[in-house]
């Protein structure tokens, strides 16, 4: 299929994981992909601009080389991000706490602040940002990354909201536990629980959650957003 033929899409954490599988299905799809990230991937057919998305300085050099390569972004997938060290909140490490926030929370809202400038600009752009099912239920010993999560969620129904008449689509995905370089980074005892609580009795893989992220990107989706724009002219958030 070529439903993103000639789009342009910026992919943050594009170098690993569901990112990487993402920027790899809009490869298929037709797209010219950007993974912007901390790490080079290492499929060549995917473009990189080194960025961190904790640094606005870098976020706003990587928009200006991708738009002067490329003119115009369609798409921003503000998907990198790192897991936590699980603890109940009474032995929280604050260094950890304000790591996990400002990458998996400040860094997609960052991310979004630099790439919609652009995206205004040109009156039209399709933002995915990546949310988890811990951003939905919570889990156990969990703190920043759920609170990250659930932040990324309710933040981008506010975007959805206010973008949706400038012809800006938001959206977030919430996968639950995924095959994914990320998850090798927990103990074993925390990997296995994972899978017990997954309803289809494994982990989901990265390409799996890449075809829905190309989905809700196309323009077969335009109706998807996280607004619902009602016949009087109000709104409800969904
Ligand atoms: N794996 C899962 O089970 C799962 C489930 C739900 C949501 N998610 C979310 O999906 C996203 C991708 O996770 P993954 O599992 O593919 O992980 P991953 O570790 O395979 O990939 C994350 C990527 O983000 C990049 N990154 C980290 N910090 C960065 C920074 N400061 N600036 C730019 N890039 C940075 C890394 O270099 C890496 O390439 C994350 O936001 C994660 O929270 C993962």
């Amino acid at each position: 299929m070529n439903r993103l033929k000639d789009k342009v899409a910026i992919i943050t954490g594009g170098s690993s994981g569901i990112g990487l599988a993402a920027a790899n299905k809009f490869i298929a799809e037709g797209a010219s992909v950007i993974s912007a990230d901390i790490a080079a991937p290492e499929n060549k057919n995917i473009d990189f601009v080194k960025t961190d998305v904790t640094n606005p300085q870098s976020l706003q050099d990587m928009v200006n080389t991708v738009v002067d390569q490329y003119g115009k972004i369609d798409i921003l997938v503000a998907n990198a991000g790192v897991a936590e060290k699980k603890s109940a909140v009474a032995d929280l490490d604050l260094d950890n706490w304000n790591k996990v926030i400002a990458i998996d929370l400040t860094g997609v809202v960052l991310t979004n602040k630099y790439v919609v400038s652009q995206m205004v600009k040109q009156k039209s752009g399709s933002v995915i940002n990546m949310s988890s099912i811990l951003g939905v239920v919570g889990g156990v010993k969990s703190q920043a990354y759920s609170a990250a999560k659930a932040g990324v969620a309710n933040y981008t129904r506010s975007q959805a909201i206010t973008y949706a008449a400038q012809g800006i689509r938001f959206n977030s995905v919430a996968p639950g536990y995924v095959n994914t370089p990320l998850l090798k980074t927990l103990p074993q005892k925390v990997r296995a629980s994972m899978i017990e609580k997954m309803p289809i009795g494994r982990l989901a893989e990265p390409e799996e959650i890449a075809n829905v992220i190309a989905f809700v990107a196309s323009d077969e989706a335009s109706f998807v957003t996280g607004a619902l724009i009602n016949a009087d002219g109000g709104y409800t958030a969904q």
